[in-house]
C-alpha cells in the first residue's frame, strides 16, 4: 500500500472521462483520507489551460448541493495539491517537462532520515485509443513464481492482447539460438543422431567473468536460477530439445516448445548445485557488495539437471549451469554423444557438438580422425565454423536489435507465449521455493571464489551425469 510521497498523473486531464468521473473520483477518496498523504495531482493533456482554467474544470463536476463549508475547504485544498502541464503525447520533449515538473514535486517532499528516498508515480491513461497498431513490449522478470507469474499475465491481459504484446527473452534474439533450429531440421546427419540412442549428456552453460557490482538490490531478490537459468538457458533447451515444427511460424514453433517443457517434470533438490562466491584475486565476495544484506544465502551460481519424459529423450540429463564471478564469458551448449563400440577402438575420446552462443560464435564438432601420416592411430580433431573466420563480411546483430524488429513486424516466433511462462515456471518453482526457504531453513550455497571455474563440487556433479572429460575418457 502507498502511505507517502506519491503523485498521481492523470493523462488526458482535459477530457470529458477525467472531468466528469476521474477528478470526482480522486476527490472523493482524498476527501475521505483514502489517499496517501502528502499525495499530489498533476494533470496533464493537449489543451493549453493556465491553473484557474484547470481547477474550473478539474472542479466542475464536485458535488456540493448544500454549500457544506468542510466540502468547499475539501475542494480548495484538492486544487491546492493540484497542479496542471499541458503537452502532446507524441513529444518526447513534452514528456521531458512533465518528468521535470513530477521532479520538482518529489524535491519538496521531506527526506527520510534512514533508508532511500523513494516517490511514488501512479500514471492513469485517460486516453482515446491511438489510431494503428498496437503493441506492447514486456522485459523480465515475469513475476518470481508460478503464481505472481499468473497474477502478472492475467493483469496485462485485461489491458493488451497475447497478439499485442511481445514478451522479451533476449537470448531468443541470439544469432546461434536462432541458428539451432535451422542446424536440427535442415541437416540430415544432424537431425539423425539427436536422441537418447546418440547422446550421452547434454550441458548449457552461462558464465560471466563479472559479480553483481552495484546490482545486488535486484540480483538478491531474484537469485542466479531466476535471472538466467528459468528463462535465457531454458529457451535454449527447448529449441534444443522440441520436434520438429509443422512450420516456422510463431505458433507452431511454440506449440512445440510448450510441448517438450511439459514433458519436464519440477526440478529435484538433489539435481541441484546452488554456489556463491567469495573474495579472491583482489576482487569482493558477494557478500562485500554494499547493496546485499549480509547474511545473504542467494546463490550466484547455479547447476540444476533437468529430465525430459519423451521418447526421444527419456534418460538423458539436461544440465544447466550458470554463474557469476567465474574465471570467463562464456555461453555455450555442449552436446556429448555416446561411446564408439568398443572393440577396435578403446579409451578414445567421445563426440561432441559444440554451439558457442557468445562470445565469438561458432559451432564445431569433436570428432576422432586419423593421425596424419604413416601411422594408424586415431587422434582428436575439430570440424570448425567459426563465425568470423567463415562470414568475414557479416554482421551478426545484437539480439535487443533483432527482436525490437521483429516486434514491428509483428513476429512472436522469438518472444515468450503465455503458456510457455505458466510451464517454464512449473519446471522452477519448487526448487525456487525452497531457495527462498518456503519449505524450512533455506539452503546454503558452497562458496567459490571469484575469477574461479566455480565450486570445486561442479566437475563431480558433471560426471554424476556421464559427462566424461575428453582427456579422462
Ligand atoms: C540478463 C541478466 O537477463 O542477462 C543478467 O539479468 C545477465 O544478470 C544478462 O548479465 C546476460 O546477457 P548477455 O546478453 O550479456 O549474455
Amino acid at each position: 500500500e502507498l502511505k507517502d510521497n506519491t503523485i498521481i498523473v492523470v493523462l488526458g486531464a482535459s477530457g470529458d472521462l477525467a472531468k466528469k468521473k476521474t477528478f470526482p473520483a480522486l476527490f472523493g477518496l482524498y476527501r475521505q483520507g483514502f489517499l496517501p498523504r502528502d499525495v499530489k495531482i498533476v494533470g496533464y493533456a493537449r489543451t493549453k489551460m493556465d491553473k484557474a482554467e484547470f481547477d474550473k474544470r478539474a472542479t466542475s463536476y464536485l458535488k456540493n448541493p448544500n454549500d457544506d463549508p468542510q466540502i468547499t475547504e475539501a475542494i480548495q485544498t484538492f486544487k491546492s495539491i493540484s497542479t496542471y502541464i499541458s503537452g502532446n503525447y507524441d513529444e518526447g520533449d513534452d514528456f521531458a517537462k512533465l518528468n521535470d515538473h513530477l521532479k520538482e514535486i518529489e524535491a519538496g517532499y521531506p527526506k527520510p532520515t534512514n533508508g532511500t528516498p523513494h516517490c511514488n508515480r501512479i500514471f492513469y491513461f485517460a486516453l482515446p485509443p491511438p489510431e494503428g497498431v498496437k503493441r506492447v513490449i514486456v522485459e523480465k522478470p515475469f513475476g518470481k513464481d508460478l503464481d505472481s507469474a499468473r497474477e502478472l499475465l492475467s493483469s496485462l491481459k485485461q489491458y493488451w492482447s497475447e497478439d499485442e504484446t511481445f514478451r522479451i527473452d533476449h537470448y531468443l534474439g541470439k544469432e546461434m539460438v536462432k541458428n539451432l533450429l535451422v542446424l536440427r531440421f535442415a541437416n540430415v546427419a544432424m537431425g539423425a543422431a539427436w536422441d537418447k540412442n546418440h547422446i550421452s549428456n547434454v550441458q548449457i552453460t552461462f558464465k560471466e567473468p563479472f559479480g553483481t557490482e552495484g546490482r545486488g538490490g535486484y540480483f538478491d531478490e531474484f537469485g542466479m536460477i531466476r535471472d538466467v537459468l528459468q528463462n535465457h538457458l531454458l529457451q535454449v533447451l527447448s529449441i534444443l530439445t522440441m520436434e520438429r515444427p509443422v512450420s516456422f511460424s510463431a505458433e507452431d514453433i511454440r506449440d512445440e516448445k510448450v510441448k517438450v517443457l511439459r514433458s519436464i517434470p519440477p526440478i529435484a533438490r538433489e539435481d541441484t548445485l546452488l554456489g556463491q562466491y567469495v573474495a579472491a584475486n583482489g576482487k569482493p565476495g558477494y557478500l562485500d557488495d554494499d547493496t546485499v544484506p549480509h547474511n545473504s544465502v542467494c546463490p550466484t551460481f547455479a547447476a540444476t539437471t533437468l529430465w525430459i519424459h519423451n521418447p526421444r529423450w527419456e534418460g538423458v540429463p539436461f544440465i544447466l549451469k550458470a554463474g557469476k564471478a567465474l574465471n570467463e564469458a562464456k555461453v555455450e551448449v555442449r552436446i556429448q554423444f555416446k561411446d564408439v563400440t568398443q572393440g577396435i577402438f578403446k579409451d578414445i575420446a567421445r563426440n561432441e557438438l559444440v554451439i558457442r552462443i557468445q562470445p565469438s560464435e561458432a559451432v564445431y564438432l569433436k570428432i576422432n580422425a586419423k593421425t596424419p601420416g604413416l601411422i594408424t592411430r586415431a587422434m582428436p580433431t575439430e570440424m570448425d565454423l567459426t563465425y568470423k573466420r567463415r562470414f568475414t563480411e557479416t554482421k551478426i546483430p545484437e539480439a535487443y536489435e533483432a527482436l525490437i524488429l521483429d516486434a514491428l513486424k509483428g513476429d512472436h516466433s522469438n518472444f515468450v507465449r503465455h503458456d510457455e511462462l505458466d510451464v517454464a515456471w512449473k519446471i522452477f518453482t519448487p526448487i525456487l521455493h525452497w531457495i527462498d526457504g518456503k519449505d524450512g531453513a533455506r539452503p546454503r550455497p558452497v562458496p567459490y571464489p571469484y575469477g574461479s571455474r566455480g565450486p570445486k563440487e561442479l566437475d563431480p556433479f558433471i560426471s554424476k551425469y556421464g559427462f566424461k572429460r575428453a582427456d579422462a575418457s
